[in-house]
């Protein structure tokens, strides 16, 4: 029986005032708030799963004194979470008398919208990079590319909207379009913090620990990019629900000698930019993670969490050799404890864990790169940007003189969990770094796993492409970069 849900209240910025609603229920998304409660139907629902991108909404909070703007998609982000923060939709871009702000005025210019339903979307993430860059200055195509990844159009082509991006900047911003920064932030300060009720989102890690030992049934969230999705398309309920967002200590990554932690609550965009920063030649897997709406609301740590089998930061992860730290409240000691495991030992089956009911994973510690390590991840899925991956495949090796000294694969679409390859390991450990040795561990791969067959492909297909990419990965050691299409630019190809 589906526990009864009791509404708590709602306050957050915009258009200059708080907005408070009373009785919204812990698990309404801001889209249905938006759309249903405040009758601003300007934000479009189209999948309603985070793919399409024509709810986005930009949200913006208080960070050190400065608004952080985050485009979002607010088709499944659950609406208590914009609690204290400022909203903007594309209602609110236009002046009182009407004109249109930059993002919108240069979409018109440009024709970049023919039946509109991807319109609002589209300004909106275009606003959150005109906020980001200082008035829309100095985007390239690249960045318009990259920053626009998450929102799809059926019918203009993306040309036009590039070229949107590109020009918003140098339009005039009409009087009463700008944002008033230090009076938003001022404003933040002063909406009243979260009534304890069915939404719980603790401000600090004790707090956190001890709500979770308090409501051990509570449906944990972060950024709500895959459970936002059990709301939308399998119509669960959530009677409680504990965010570990706003947590303070989780919101950093820390960096020791030997390895860097990164919170429970950074966000996607966060975690990757760390790693990318110890790691350049990740950034293309970060861009192709998923959209950025999805990465600025989806945290590595729910990534991790969640534990999906198909998610890509644990093949990652896993090769790096990361571990995560699990936390709790001892209410004998009352204090906090914590237990720190390998993160390819967290799963137990199609996602389950090890973790205890009181338990939260909020730290993950990735190793620092050494100079000799050689590493490679690729994604293979149907669509280059926002999609989810069939396979995804990590590698990492060192060698000494000639010969495989470390060596770890984590992979994912190919079994209940994201998995550890060791027979694989184990086939290369000691050997010569040869095209003989890298056969016969292809063959290996290949029979470590028995992938299913589902809608992103079959299981013949994963066990082929697992042992193509350790393959692959032979090549590019060997310096043979043009066999990764990664390598190779839309620009390049013209
Ligand atoms: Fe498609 Fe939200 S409606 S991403
Ligand atoms: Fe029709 Fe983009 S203008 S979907």
């Amino acid at each position: 029986m589906t526990p009864p849900i009791s509404p708590q209240t709602l306050t957050f910025w915009r258009r200059g005032h708080a907005v408070t609603l009373d009785n919204v229920p812990a698990d309404r998304t801001l889209l249905e708030v938006l759309r249903e409660d405040l009758h601003c139907t300007g934000t479009k629902e189209g999948c309603g799963e985070g793919d399409c991108g024509a709810c986005t909404v930009v949200l913006g909070e208080a960070v050190g004194g400065k608004l952080q703007y985050k485009a979002i998609n607010s088709c499944i982000r659950l609406a208590h979470s914009v609690q204290g923060l400022a909203v903007w939709t594309t209602e609110d871009l236009v002046s009182a008398k009407g004109e249109l702000h930059p993002a919108q005025e240069a979409m018109v210019h440009c024709h970049g919208s023919q039946c509109g339903f991807c319109t609002p979307g589209f300004v909106m993430s275009l606003f959150g990079m005109y906020q980001n860059t200082g008035g829309g200055q100095g985007i390239d195509r690249a960045q318009a590319q990259v920053e626009l990844s998450g929102n799809l159009c059926r019918c203009t082509g993306y040309r036009p909207i590039f070229d949107a991006a590109q020009q918003m900047g140098s339009l005039p911003l009409p009087a009463g379009c700008e944002v008033n920064e230090t009076a938003t932030v001022a404003a933040l300060k002063q909406l009243p913090p979260a009534k304890a009720g069915n939404y719980l989102r603790p401000t600090t890690l004790t707090r956190l620990l001890q709500a979770r030992s308090a409501h051990p049934e509570a449906q944990v969230v972060a950024g709500c990019t895959d459970v936002g999705l059990w709301v939308t398309k399998m119509h669960k309920r959530f009677a409680q629900v504990l965010d570990v967002t706003a947590a303070e200590e989780l919101r950093r990554v820390e960096t020791y000698p030997h390895h860097i932690a990164i919170g429970a609550a950074v966000s996607l965009h966060e975690a990757y930019a760390a790693l990318v920063s110890e790691r350049p030649p990740l950034k293309t897997f970060a861009q192709r993670f998923a959209g950025l709406p999805v990465r600025n609301s989806g945290t590595l740590g729910g990534n991790v969490a969640n534990g999906s089998p198909i998610g890509d930061s644990m093949p990652l992860l896993i090769a790096l050799g990361a571990s995560v730290v699990l936390m709790r409240w001892d209410k004998k000691r009352q204090a906090v404890a914590h237990r720190e495991l390998k993160l390819e030992d967290l799963y137990t089956g199609y996602r389950t864990n090890v973790m205890k009911a009181d338990e939260l994973l909020c730290w993950i510690k990735v190793p620092r790169p050494v100079d000799t390590e050689f590493l490679r991840v690729y994604k293979i899925s149907k669509r280059f940007d926002d999609d989810i991956s069939a396979v995804c495949l990590a590698i990492r090796l060192t060698l000494e003189e000639g010969k495989v000294s470390t060596i770890s694969i984590g992979a994912g679409g190919v079994a209940a969990t994201p998995v550890r390859a060791r027979q694989t390991e184990a086939a290369l450990l000691g050997q010569a770094w040869s095209a003989d040795t890298v056969m016969a561990a292809m063959a290996a791969l290949r029979a470590e796993f028995q992938p299913i067959s589902d809608m992103r492909a079959s299981a013949a297909y994963r066990q082929t492409v697992l042992g193509n990419l350790l393959q692959r990965f032979w090549l590019e050691s060997q310096g043979l970069q043009a066999i990764n299409l990664e390598s190779v630019s839309m620009e390049d190809l013209a």
